[in-house]
């Protein structure tokens, strides 16, 4: 049975649809989409790993939101975490004050997180983390005698968040040419790739994690080591779909980052809170790293929430004197988000969430990899419950698909029909196209046949389009 929302009359979802084009200014949307006749897709509700829009319709949740609902939907533990904290305190800020579920979450998040990486500086999200992470390093370097450290390098492809700091971090031109200028230092070097790496290294991952860790060493000579504060990575990039460290490649940044006295800064928003099978990536790739940004799962979306997680060492020069770090948000560390994600972190115990993800992930890879049997699917990456799928032109060659093709087979044709069909997931083509997976960390292999079963469907016929 399909219950209808309060707020939707049964005639009037056409009209909250109208609202929308009129009203809602929507994040990344090309919005003339929704004046040639398309309806804007409305979710107005969400159960375990699915969702159903304004018209009763469900689809199966593959991108939990954004990479945000680890525990599924529909929890009602955690409402009911926020529901009793906004009744005892809805809100106080964490400007030289202090309430309880922040401290706890604090000391919690210092304890899962690896290393000596015990100070929390909480955001509202993963670009106010990105930036905070950037101002931290800069303002270190001048408390402790290297006052031109600034410099940034990060990874093409790559998204950071949007704020200009963080936007500099990004590497995805598109996101940035509008800005233009943005904060200067943000420097570029490749990333891990290795389905495109060049050809001196196909079938040798190892050796190709090292050529690509040792660009930044090269950035950093080339810049100059005086000039550079912080290397940025995801220890699973996103944008461009997916792309593991290779062995070695991690542990060879750090070295680089001790050996130029740079900080290393491992950006989490995604990664953490069981996506690779830990509550941090890093710690399951055993590295550690200076700084972790982190956001989205923490809370498993029921309360906007954000972190840069720092070490003692960071923290150390703002511990004394008259030293001060003149940052901060209204709504870092709100309260209700705080208890939230304490709760959210008593699910993955209870529920061994991260056992959960390392058990399966393999299986899930396995159903994915059998997709490879259509011509257009070209290599299937990733880790723990986050995969992409890249799609080429041709196999062999790995030919990919020039920007028209890209077009209509990204937005003409792949996002409505896997959409149409009941998965909603992403179609991305920043870099080559690829499909994204990252569903709530909570399914199995009966999920992941589902799953499959849609995909094959839709890029069989997309195949056909080509
Ligand atoms: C790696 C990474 N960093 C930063 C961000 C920005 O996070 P937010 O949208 O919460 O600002 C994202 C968002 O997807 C991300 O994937």
């Amino acid at each position: 049975m399909t219950t209808t929302p309060q707020y939707v009359t049964e005639s009037g979802s056409d009209q909250l649809a109208d609202k929308a084009r009129n009203h809602l200014w929507m994040h990344f949307t090309r919005h003339s989409t929704y004046y040639e006749g398309h309806h804007v897709p409305i979710i107005t509700k969400g159960e375990g790993a699915y969702i159903w829009d304004d018209q009763g319709n469900k689809y199966f949740d593959g991108l939990s939101g954004l990479f945000v609902v680890q525990a599924g939907h529909g929890r009602k533990e955690l409402a009911q975490a926020a529901a009793k904290q906004a009744e005892e305190l809805a809100f106080f800020p964490i400007w030289s004050y202090a309430h309880p579920s922040a401290i706890l979450l604090a000391e919690r998040l210092a304890q899962l997180a690896p290393g000596d990486l015990n100070r929390v500086f909480f955001t509202s999200g993963g670009g106010e983390a990105v930036e905070s992470a950037w101002k931290l390093a800069k303002q270190y370097f001048k408390l402790t005698g290297k006052p031109t450290k600034t410099k940034v390098i990060s990874r093409a492809v790559a998204y950071h968040g949007t704020p200009q700091g963080a936007l500099s971090i990004t590497g995805i031109p598109e996101a940035k040419i509008p800005f233009e200028p943005l904060v200067p230092g943000g420097i570029k070097v490749p990333n891990t790739n290795f389905y495109r790496a060049p050809e001196e290294f196909r079938g040798d991952e190892k050796a190709f994690g090292l050529w690509a860790a040792n660009r930044i060493a090269e950035a950093i000579e080339f810049e100059g080591a005086d000039s550079v504060a912080a290397v940025f990575v995801e220890p699973v990039q996103n944008s461009g779909g997916c792309f593991p460290p290779p062995p070695g490649y991690l542990e060879r940044v750090r070295e680089i980052c001790d050996e130029y006295d740079v900080l290393m800064v491992a950006d989490e928003t995604i990664t953490a809170f069981g996506r690779i099978g830990d509550y941090f990536a890093m710690k399951r790739f055993g590295v550690t790293p200076d700084i972790i940004t982190c956001a989205k799962g923490m809370t498993s979306g029921y309360s906007p929430l954000g972190a840069m997680i720092a070490s003692d060492r960071l923290y150390e020069p703002f511990s004394k004197g008259d030293t001060t770090f003149y940052h901060g948000y209204t709504f870092g560390g709100h309260p209700v988000s705080a208890a939230v994600a304490l709760e959210n972190l008593k699910i993955f115990e209870e529920e061994g969430i991260n056992e959960h993800v390392r058990k399966n992930s393999p299986k899930f890879r396995a159903a994915l990899e059998k997709l490879l049997d259509i011509p257009i699917v070209g290599d299937v990456r990733g880790a723990g419950y986050f995969f992409g799928i890249e799609l080429v032109k041709n196999k062999e060659t790995k030919e990919t698909f020039n920007d028209e093709e890209s077009e209509k087979l990204l937005r003409g044709f792949l996002s409505k029909a896997l959409f149409e069909a009941g998965l909603y997931c992403r179609a991305d083509d920043r870099g080559d196209p690829v499909i994204q997976l990252a569903p709530p960390l909570t399914i199995g292999p009966e999920e992941f046949a589902e799953i499959e079963a849609i995909l094959r469907d839709v890029l069989t016929r997309a195949s056909k389009l080509i």
